[in-house]
């Protein structure tokens, strides 16, 4: 059920490969390692979440496989190709909800369709589709600033969904709610993944819902930023309250968690 192979190796179905990717940023005259050889295959329609502290290259990793940020070494490739720069394949959704605030709901979803040069009685269905799926229907036409943080949160999944990425990266995009939107939030994200299935990578720095969502957990160290444990999640989908309550939910959160706070894979040797 569980795994603790820090770098799996490259399958040729892969949907996104990372391969020894290495970047350093200049910091005070030196080259600072914020991510040092980091390997990772993940497979078309896999729901992988990462978890790390903080500064250990989370987002730098993301920005890299979003095409914000070029590596210093190794290759990351989408489908098979190099990533070259951002690209409709890949929804990106960042910690603060990058809504435009003049927009309202459904122009927000509408936007990327409209970049993308569809027709507008097309937008409009497809946009529609999308906020019902996150179940904004009754706000499609209120502004952001109506909207609560988890609702804003909802509408930036529904745009990003919205453009049809086969791709959704995802950093921290719970981290400012508190823990029952999140909860719900949570829910609502694999409900919409099962029925629109998609590659997902989601950062987050809380162990219980790395747990919850994915099929692996991608456990990151820091100084230098690396792989440093993957585990997978046996889980059965839906993820219910019942599953959240369950031994073996207990045990790999137990064991994520003190992979991240002790950088220690301690249960290891009880799985042999
Ligand atoms: N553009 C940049 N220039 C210089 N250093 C950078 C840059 N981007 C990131 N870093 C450094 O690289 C390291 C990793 O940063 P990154 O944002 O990827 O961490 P993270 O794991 O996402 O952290 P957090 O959990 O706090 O969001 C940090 O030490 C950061 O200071
Ligand atoms: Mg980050």
């Amino acid at each position: 059920m569980t795994t603790t192979t820090p770098t799996p190796a490259p399958a040729a179905t892969a949907k996104i490969s990372v391969q020894e990717v290495s970047k350093t940023f200049p910091l005070r005259g030196e080259d600072f390692v914020a991510l040092d050889r980091v390997s990772l295959d993940i497979a078309d329609n896999e729901f992988v979440t990462v978890v790390g502290p903080s500064g250990c290259g989370k987002s730098t990793l993301m920005n890299v496989l979003a095409g914000l940020e070029e590596p210093t070494s190794g290759r990351a490739l989408v489908d098979g190709k190099d990533v070259a720069g951002p690209g409709p394949d890949r929804g990106v959704i960042f910690q603060q909800y990058a809504l435009f605030p003049w927009l309202t709901v459904r122009k927000n979803v509408e936007f990327g369709l409209k970049v993308a040069g569809l027709p507008a009685a097309e937008r409009r269905e497809r946009a529609e589709h999308f906020i019902r799926l996150v179940g904004l229907d009754q706000f499609a036409d209120a502004l952001p600033k109506m909207l609560s943080g988890g609702m804003k949160q909802r509408c930036a999944i529904a745009r990003a969904y919205a453009v049809d990425p086969s791709i959704l990266l995802m950093d921290e995009p719970f981290g400012a709610l508190d823990a029952l939107t999140r909860v719900t939030l949570q829910e609502q994200l694999l409900e919409t993944w099962s029925r629109e299935k998609r590659t997902v990578m989601f950062i987050t720095h809380d162990v219980d819902e790395a747990v919850f969502l994915a099929n692996r957990v991608v456990v990151m160290a820091a100084r230098p930023g690396r792989i440093y444990d993957v585990v997978d999640v046996g889980l059965p989908y839906p993820r219910t309250e019942e599953v959240r309550l369950s031994p073996e939910f207990a045990r790999l959160r137990n064991r994520v968690w003190h992979s991240v706070y002790h950088q220690t894979p301690a249960l290891n040797a009880q799985e042999g």
